[in-house]
């Protein structure tokens, strides 16, 4: 037997207002026609001045409570992924623990971009087979459109804004087939904030800044590193790229998802895509899209699912789990 982190509930949170490409091409130079070939995003939910980060993540972390059967007060850890923060300090997974009433239990932040809920996953996973903590809440939540520069076509036509939140407890289970977490890889190379970076915060302009890209360069480092770190994680795990029921992938960009897959040897059927309907949500996007795809039942118990992504950093990873 071997302690792991085992998933018991997922939940998920978007803003009211969806807005289609057609409307964002009222304002933004830009077509319906271009978003979909280049990226396959048909749609995004844009968060309104009540959403915040908090408001989302909190709202997706009651309803993976409620999936899993349990309250805030069972819950002694919060991770809460963001590059969006409620405020500079304190972290908003203290406002989602009060709100939750997990009062008293460990709750910070972790600043990972679009990796942030794979970086999450392993710090919370960490914690959790060590003993320091028993039940987690994981969270990614963004309102990523607060730091979009709505004159800059080739960035704000790419995301969005949401939540997305798992409950893991710390179980004894069987070392072959048992539930939970079986291994994650994580990494980060400094050497491109360049390509993808925001131009501010509290330690330089004292502003909070705007999302820069040079989108075509981080394209070409994503498929890469992801194919790499997908394959270190299935060495890590001795598992066959064959025996995976279903790869979550970050929802930047249907090419980089098909493209990651291809080079895996991985049919499109076995990959969750809801990239055409939230956007790139950030931290957000792997949480909402296995929320998705456990509640319509592709995800079933039992199954094996890779989750994946690469973000701002850059910073990337992968993670497996049978469910
Ligand atoms: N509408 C219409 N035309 C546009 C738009 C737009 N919204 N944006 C750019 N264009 C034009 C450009 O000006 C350019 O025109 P030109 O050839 O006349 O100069 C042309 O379209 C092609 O631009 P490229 O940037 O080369 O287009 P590309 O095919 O690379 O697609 C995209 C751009 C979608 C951004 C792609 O590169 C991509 O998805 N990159 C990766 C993004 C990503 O994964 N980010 C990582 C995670 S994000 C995070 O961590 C926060």
């Amino acid at each position: 037997m071997t302690r792991r982190s085992v998933l018991i509930g997922t939940g998920s949170a978007l803003p009211k207002r969806a807005v289609s490409n057609a409307e964002l091409a009222e304002t933004v130079d830009t077509s319906d026609e271009w978003i979909v070939e280049r990226s396959g995003i048909r749609q995004r939910y844009l968060a309104d001045a009540q959403e915040t980060t908090s408001s989302l993540g909190t709202a997706a972390a009651k309803a993976a409570l409620a999936a899993a059967g349990l309250e805030g007060r069972d819950i002694d850890l919060i991770v809460l992924a963001t590059a969006t923060p409620d405020q500079t300090f304190p972290a908003t997974a203290t406002i989602v623990q009060d709100a939750i009433g997990a009062n008293g239990g460990i709750a910070f932040d972790v600043a990972a971009v679009c990796s942030g809920f794979l970086y999450a996953l392993g710090v919370a996973d960490s914690m959790l087979r060590t003993g320091m903590a028993s039940r987690a809440l994981v969270i990614g939540s963004e309102t990523f459109s607060r730091i979009l520069d709505w004159e800059d076509r080739t960035t704000c036509v790419l995301f969005g804004d949401g939540a997305g939140a798992v409950v893991l407890e710390a179980r004894e289970t069987d070392d072959k087939t048992g539930a939970g977490i079986l291994g994650s890889k994580l990494h980060a190379d400094g050497a491109h904030n360049q390509l993808l970076y925001v131009d501010g915060g509290p330690s330089t302009t004292g502003e909070v800044g705007k999302v820069r890209m040079k989108g075509n360069q981080v394209f070409k480092h994503a498929v890469n590193n992801l194919a790499d770190v997908l394959r270190e994680v299935l060495e890590l795990t001795e598992t066959d790229a064959a025996a995976i029921d279903w790869v979550v992938p970050h929802q930047a960009n249907a090419r980089i998802i098909e493209g990651t897959a291809r080079k895996l040897g991985l049919p499109m059927d076995r990959v969750i895509m809801t990239v055409d309907q939230h956007a790139n949500t950030s931290a957000a996007s792997v949480p909402l899209a296995l929320d998705q795809a456990v509640r319509d039942g592709r995800i079933k118990p039992g199954q094996l699912v890779m989750l994946e992504a690469m973000g701002g950093g850059f910073t990337w990873g992968a993670s497996l789990l049978r469910i």
